[in-house]
């Protein structure tokens, strides 16, 4: 292989970063995947937006068969957003044999097993790390360091955006909305900032976590779910002088029969660990039967954090081309064991 090409679909807060990373960590790349990888092109909706970013050539086009159809291009990074449009384009993808790597937890909670299937009968990876808990390589943990083990529970933050507006509403005793704002800026909320602050953001995360965790197909419909809108920086006054802090909490619980999923504020103990985890930070409690209580904690948002997720999946991607062994990824077959079971 002489060098691996990559389309991109969308140059906002988590696609610049990935330009950026596959730019500056060229070396370290080269190193794990022994050849130059490069982004050929980059899907924007709109050309004529002052962009912060350099880019040498004009690798922007706001034609989606420019990359989809370009039979050049290996690997397609979607880091663009929405569900059905992603779902389309995803499919012509992997229909055209590049591998793809998505962010998209709205698109990979509602259409992940199909995309999965087509995936595998097209011998492509799918790969979806910055989908859950931006920078933390969540879902590896689950299905290759915990592989072995029988996950009974799954409990954490996973919405950067409310924890950054319940740690500054509670900390510096700052309103919602300007908060809300900050956020935005800051690139760590949702186009749409509905789904962060009302937990839908987080129910999608969480099933996520659920299916490959318990190795089941968890279904939106099967988390129930609250959100944040209606706290006040009264409300977390009042918490904090009972001893506790109030937090967004995705619940994923399985004893013998059922499986039960839930997002909602929590109040927390303030000598718990979760209640140390403030700003956009993210943190996943795991607990197997075997290994016992397992933790992990990082950055759950933001440009750097989530791209860094997203250009490890690319050096799965572009080991497992190397390999030729695409399509046989480490989370595709226990998803698809599931999508099996489901049939017979
Ligand atoms: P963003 O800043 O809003 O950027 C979206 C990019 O996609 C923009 O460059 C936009 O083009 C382009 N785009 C959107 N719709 C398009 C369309 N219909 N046709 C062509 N281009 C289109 O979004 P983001 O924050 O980077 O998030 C991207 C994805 O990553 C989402 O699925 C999100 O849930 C996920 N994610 C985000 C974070 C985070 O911290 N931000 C973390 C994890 C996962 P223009 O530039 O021309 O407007
Ligand atoms: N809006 C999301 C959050 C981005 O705030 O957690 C990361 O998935």
């Amino acid at each position: 292989m002489e060098s691996i090409s990559v389309g991109l679909l969308g140059l906002g807060t988590v696609g610049s970063g990935v330009v950026q990373i596959i730019d500056e960590h060229q070396d370290k790349l080269m190193h794990q995947v022994g050849c130059k990888v490069s982004v050929k092109k980059i899907l924007v909706r709109t050309l004529s937006k002052d962009r912060n970013i350099y880019l040498n050539g004009s690798r922007l086009t706001d034609d989606p068969s420019d990359i989809l159809n370009d039979p050049s291009i290996d690997v397609i990074i979607e880091v663009m957003g929405g569900i059905e449009h992603t779902r389309n384009y995803i499919l012509q993808a992997l229909q055209n044999k590049k591998h793809v790597i998505t962010a998209n937890k709205d698109l990979m909670a509602v259409h992940g097993s199909e995309l999965l299937q087509v995936a595998l009968e097209n011998k492509c990876d799918l790969f979806y790390e910055a989908s859950v808990a931006g920078g933390i390589p969540i879902l590896r943990s689950l299905v290759e360091g915990l592989a072995s083990d029988r996950i009974k529970k799954m409990m954490g933050i996973v919405n950067g955006t409310t924890n950054y507006i319940l740690t500054k509403m509670s900390q510096e005793g700052r309103e919602y909305g300007e908060v809300l704002h900050e956020a935005q800026d800051l690139g760590y909320a949702e186009a749409d900032p509905t789904s962060d602050v009302e937990g839908l953001d987080a129910a999608r995360k969480i099933a996520i976590l659920g299916t490959l965790g318990f190795s089941m197909k968890v279904d939106l419909d099967d988390v129930s779910v609250s959100g944040i809108s209606n706290v006040s920086k009264e409300d977390l006054e009042y918490c904090h002088q009972l001893g506790y802090t109030m937090k967004l909490i995705g619940i994923a619980d399985r004893t013998e029969d059922k499986v039960e999923i839930s997002v909602q504020p929590t109040l927390v103990p303030h000598s718990h660990p979760l209640a140390a985890v403030h700003n956009e930070f993210n943190a996943v409690y795991v607990y197997g039967e075997a290994v016992g209580e397992t933790m992990f904690y990082g950055p759950g948002a933001g440009k750097l954090p989530t791209a860094t997720a997203v250009v490890s999946d690319l050096v799965e991607v572009a080991k497992n081309m190397r390999l030729g062994v695409n399509g046989n990824s480490v989370i595709l077959p226990q998803y698809s064991k599931k999508i099996k079971s489901d049939e017979e």
